[in-house]
């Protein structure tokens, strides 16, 4: 959550919150407590401090992400302890509106987006503070609505296949859920690093995957992703569970199975979890481990990174026509809670989108 500008006088007004400092307040989409779709509300709320590397960016639009839901259920609460009420929303594109002290790279006009910082989130909001590092300028032919569909996704499927796979030119990678939020990128980046890229969906989308660039498409509904051939270098597993335990029987012996939908890893535990946690977890992936062992493959958990020098890569990606960012559905902000109900059918092919401020730029 933004932190509060100043000190902040809050004085209650026909449910408004004031802030004395700006005399002004922005909507932002906020929890006070874990649970459904009900404990979300739009409410008024201060608008955030702007600290000396900070950058004040007005937003245009900002893309929902399973994280949301899952953070709103308390399902992250272990791993990100934030205090109420939480501002929802990691991805945002917008103007900047001001600019800290120490900040180098942007000034107030530019047009950027960004994955906001774990601990400072809420950019399903009017205004969003961020540090510069984690902020990039937006790719000059994207609107603000698919730059904003961009940084989770993208960063998490950059870093998977970058950084924790280091994935060649001819190695042959799957990647589950190629029509979501996260596969969709991923397809494209792939092909992007000469990896064959082979995908699974459900029937209706075959035709989009193979459209981003997929080689070889496993219809799920169709076909038992058990009996694809032990001839893969790579897993990205977006889907977690018992996929996983299939994912590292189908690498080759030294392979990598990454994953970022399931239990996480004991590098995970130590940096994210609390101690106590940490024997339960041990016990609960042994299943994993042994069937890693088993295969001779590796495992890894990715626990995405916010990154404006990698988000840069990807506006450059976009700007070039390498990476097309996919948008299932736009809803206003006030129609936020109908776009939280699509993103919770997990049926998205790419991004659900979420307007906001000022009218969307035609064309970018
Ligand atoms: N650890 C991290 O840092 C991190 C970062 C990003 C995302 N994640 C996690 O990664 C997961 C995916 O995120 P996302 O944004 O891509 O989600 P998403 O866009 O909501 O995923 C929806 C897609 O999943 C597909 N799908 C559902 N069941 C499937 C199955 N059994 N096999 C293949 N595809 C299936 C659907 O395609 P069909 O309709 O064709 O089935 C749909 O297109 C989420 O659990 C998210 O929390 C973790």
């Amino acid at each position: 959550m933004a932190k509060d500008a100043h000190d902040v006088a809050r004085v209650p007004s026909r449910g408004r919150v004031l802030k004395a400092s700006y005399g002004r307040a922005m909507q932002a989409l906020v929890i006070h407590r874990y649970g459904g779709p009900a404990v979300m509300s739009l409410e008024d709320r201060p608008a955030p401090a702007v600290g000396p590397r900070d950058v004040l960016i007005d937003v245009r639009a900002a893309s929902l992400n399973p994280i949301d839901y899952k953070l709103r259920q308390g399902k992250s609460k272990l791993a990100l302890r934030l205090p109420f009420p939480i501002g929802l929303g990691c991805d945002v594109a917008g103007v900047v509106a001001a600019v800290g002290a120490e900040v180098t790279r942007f000034a107030v006009g530019d047009e950027v987006f960004a994955r906001l910082e774990k601990d400072r989130m809420g950019g399903l909001a009017e205004q969003v503070a961020a540090d510069e590092a984690v902020v990039a300028a937006r790719p000059r032919t994207a609107t603000f609505e698919e730059a904003a569909s961009l940084p989770l996704a993208g960063l998490t499927a950059l870093q998977a296949l970058r950084e924790a796979i280091d994935l060649q030119p001819g190695q042959r990678v799957l990647i589950h859920a190629g029509a979501g939020g996260v596969g969709s990128l991923a397809i494209q980046i792939a092909k992007r690093m000469g990896a064959h890229v082979v995908t699974t969906c459900s029937t209706r989308n075959v035709e989009l995957v193979r459209g981003l660039g997929a080689d070889e498409v496993i219809d799920y509904t169709q076909q038992d992703v058990a009996a694809h051939p032990r001839d893969l270098d790579a897993v990205f597993d977006t889907l977690g569970g018992a996929s996983e335990l299939t994912s590292l029987r189908l690498v080759k012996p030294g392979g990598v199975v990454v994953g970022v939908s399931g239990l996480p890893d004991a590098a995970f535990a130590r940096a994210w979890l609390p101690g106590w946690v940490r024997p339960a977890l041990w016990l609960l992936t042994g299943k994993r481990r042994r069937v890693a062992a088993a295969a001779g493959a590796r495992f890894q958990f990715l626990f995405m990174r916010p990154d404006g020098a990698q988000l840069a890569d990807v506006a450059a990606w976009v700007d070039a026509g390498e990476l097309r960012p996919l948008i299932h559905a736009t809803f206003p902000l006030a129609d936020v809670a109908a776009a939280f109900a699509e993103l919770e059918r997990g049926r998205a092919r790419g991004k659900i989108v979420v307007t906001i401020g000022a009218a969307p730029t035609p064309g970018g």
